[in-house]
């Protein structure tokens, strides 16, 4: 993608500007420029865009909280000097259901949510899940091959990313259909630009309806499968989690991995386009996938920016931030700072430290589909270059190359397309 030169960055509002959301390059490298920590002059925000200060925050979750992570500066908390800082998060998440997801949550309510994901995603469960993505993927290809075209995202990505994951925390099979096509309105989703969103309309909430009934079920009728198991998950201390921290954790699962996996899908099937080459090199050498995958992730930067919450005055990189205001950890920035990945615009499948990338965030709450994400990314590539060939933009929908035209997400945390038409041919 281009950067957008006729901007004026610092006229214009990240949180409300689709331009910036269609494409932020241009705004990374405005603020890169004057330093990889800069105050945005704004919704009280500090814009970071170096990688090891970004990193250094993303470890210190004693001088910054994650409450905001889901909202950025829509949070709906007034700074009061005078009052204690911990009781004025607290009292914040207690008034709004969606700031007490894992994502949200800090050190002990966090640790707690964190032990019924670990009874989720397991190394078995993980291995079983790989076998079924095969499955999957081909299952989804068979539905489009015929047409010679498919919408990366609703023909391919969402369908995989939804049966993935209800396959992962066990949703039994008579029950997955209903789970297809339970994508939320682009619309409606954490970090729209403008920060509203409505979670009530969002599907996720029918799917936390259903999982409080297989909570329900599963405990008081054990049966030897993946959600007894989920359901019957203690805490640490052995305690059973009350039903609605389950449904919180399963229902997140499916929010996180599946907006965010589509998009990387959609990345990854651009750089295939824009690249002559790259498809046959990957057939020649599939061990190469996984690099590719990493290199999607650092360079289309899906995950754009997340949030942290300032506790305590401190001290990084030289910028000393203040209680309360709100720092947007540029991950796609972060992900192309020259201080660590050299010519870091450049598609490179070759880059030696491309796994150091943060497109899964660190420290506490680094992604905890990371593997599967990657295994997904995987999957879908092998199965797509084994079926199809010449993959290559749909002109008719999305203009010439030097032209191309993508209707964008209208987010400032999730960078991605609303749809993206391809076509091809059958190998
Ligand atoms: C390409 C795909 C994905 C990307 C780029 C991605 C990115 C991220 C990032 C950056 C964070 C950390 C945010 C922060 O610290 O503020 C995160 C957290 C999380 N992700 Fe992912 N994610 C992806 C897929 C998935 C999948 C497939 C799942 C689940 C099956 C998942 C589940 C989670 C969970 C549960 C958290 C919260 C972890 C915690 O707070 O302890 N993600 N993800």
């Amino acid at each position: 993608m281009t950067s957008q030169t006729t901007i004026d960055y610092a006229k214009t509002d990240v949180f409300t500007e689709y331009a910036i959301a269609a494409d932020p390059h241009g705004f990374f490298e405005y603020l890169r420029a004057q330093g990889p920590i800069v105050p945005l002059g704004n919704r009280n925000v500090v814009a970071v865009t170096g990688y090891d200060e970004g990193c250094a925050i993303f470890r210190d979750d004693e001088n910054f909280s994650a409450i905001n992570t889901v909202t950025g500066p829509y949070l709906p908390l007034d700074y009061d000097p005078h009052r204690p800082m911990d009781e004025q998060i607290d009292s914040c998440r207690a008034q709004n259901g969606y700031l007490a997801s894992i994502m949200s949550e800090d050190t002990s309510a966090h640790e707690k949510s964190k032990a019924i994901l670990n009874g989720i995603i397991t190394p078995a469960r993980m291995k079983a899940n790989e076998a079924y993505m095969y499955e999957v993927a081909d299952q989804i290809i068979d539905e489009f091959i015929d047409k010679g075209r498919f919408n990366v995202v609703t023909d391919f990505g969402q369908p995989f990313a939804q049966l993935v994951i209800a396959e992962l925390i066990g949703v039994p099979e008579e029950d997955r259909v209903s789970v297809r096509g339970m994508a939320a309105d682009p619309n409606q989703m954490p970090g729209n630009l403008g920060g509203g969103f409505d979670m009530s309309a969002n599907p996720l909430a029918r799917m936390g309806m259903q999982f409080y009934g297989y909570v329900l079920d599963r405990r008081a009728n054990p049966r030897d499968d993946v959600l007894t198991r989920l359901c019957q998950q203690t805490y640490d201390d052995g305690s059973l989690p009350p039903p609605e921290a389950v449904v919180a954790v399963a229902t997140f699962l499916f929010g996180a991995g599946q907006d965010t996996t589509v998009q990387l899908f959609a990345a990854m099937l651009r750089l295939l386009a824009d690249n002559p080459g790259l498809e046959d090199r990957l057939r020649a050498e599939p061990a190469l996938i996984p690099d590719f995958v990493d290199e999607a992730l650092r360079i289309e930067g899906v995950t754009k920016s997340t949030f942290r919450y300032v506790r305590n005055r401190v001290t990084i990189g030289g910028f000393t931030f203040e209680p309360g205001q709100h720092v947007m950890l540029n991950i796609a920035a972060m992900n192309r700072d020259p201080a660590k990945y050299e010519a870091p615009n450049a598609f490179n499948l070759d880059r030696k430290n491309v796994r150091t990338h943060v497109a899964f965030g660190r420290g506490l709450h680094a992604c905890a589909g990371g593997p599967l994400a990657r295994a997904e990314g995987r999957v879908a590539v092998e199965r797509l270059l084994a079926r199809l060939k010449n993959i290559r933009f749909d002109e008719g929908r999305h203009g010439p190359a030097n032209a191309r035209q993508f209707q964008y997400l209208p987010n400032y945390s999730l960078y991605g397309v609303i749809e993206q038409w391809m076509e091809f041919d059958r190998v």
